[in-house]
């Protein structure tokens, strides 16, 4: 198994399965997520509209994962996870990131999944410290008891690129 770090562009991954980080609707945002639904057209919207709501707005709870084709995008399926808001650190935000990575790779593992993309979760728009996730999202990739041939940790700057280098985590140069 190898575990690498790539500065790129999520949407223009040439994997199995690409990590989109969502919101509970599933119906698409900014970030990531808008740029996955940007590049995969409207079936991606229409497959994620069709996931069953736990409860009214709330197709995947936070922390958990669901898996979709990939249309338009060159990766052949989606893993959608929702990641925690960062509200200063108690408030189990650190449990919860890790069974974003822990369910993706779950639901990776189901699907004969091989290589998979992470992009930074909840790094962004949900205010994540980045070391932290960073320890977070390296953690729970080399503990988990079932790794796919290729994970790659997919980031969008440099200061990203760092954390997981700095964490031992070997740079793929585009
Ligand atoms: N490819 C790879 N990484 C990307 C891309 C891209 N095209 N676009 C953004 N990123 C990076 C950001 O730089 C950040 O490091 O993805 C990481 C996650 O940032 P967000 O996309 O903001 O996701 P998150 O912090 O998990 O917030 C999720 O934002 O877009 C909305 O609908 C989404 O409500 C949800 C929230």
């Amino acid at each position: 198994m190898t575990i690498i770090v790539r500065e790129a562009d999520i949407t223009t991954l040439n994997v199995d399965a690409i990590v989109n980080a969502a919101n509970a609707s599933l119906l698409g945002g900014g970030g990531v997520d808008g740029a996955i639904h940007r590049a995969a057209g409207k079936g991606l919207l229409a497959a994620c509209a069709a996931m069953p709501e736990v409860r009214t707005g709330v197709r995947c709870p936070t922390g958990e994962a669901r898996i979709t084709g990939g249309f338009g995008l060159p990766a052949r399926q989606v893993i959608h996870t929702v990641g925690p808001v960062w509200h200063g650190g108690s408030h189990g935000e650190a449990a919860l990131l890790a069974a974003c990575y822990r369910n993706s790779l779950k639901l990776a593992r189901e699907h004969g999944i091989a290589s998979l993309a992470f992009p930074a979760i909840s790094t962004g728009v949900y205010g994540y410290p980045l070391d932290e996730a960073t320890d977070i999202a390296v953690k729970a990739v080399q503990t988990a008891e079932w790794q796919p041939a290729e994970v790659l940790f997919c980031t969008f700057g440099a200061a990203a690129t760092q954390a997981y280098a700095s964490r031992g985590i070997a740079i793929q140069r585009g």
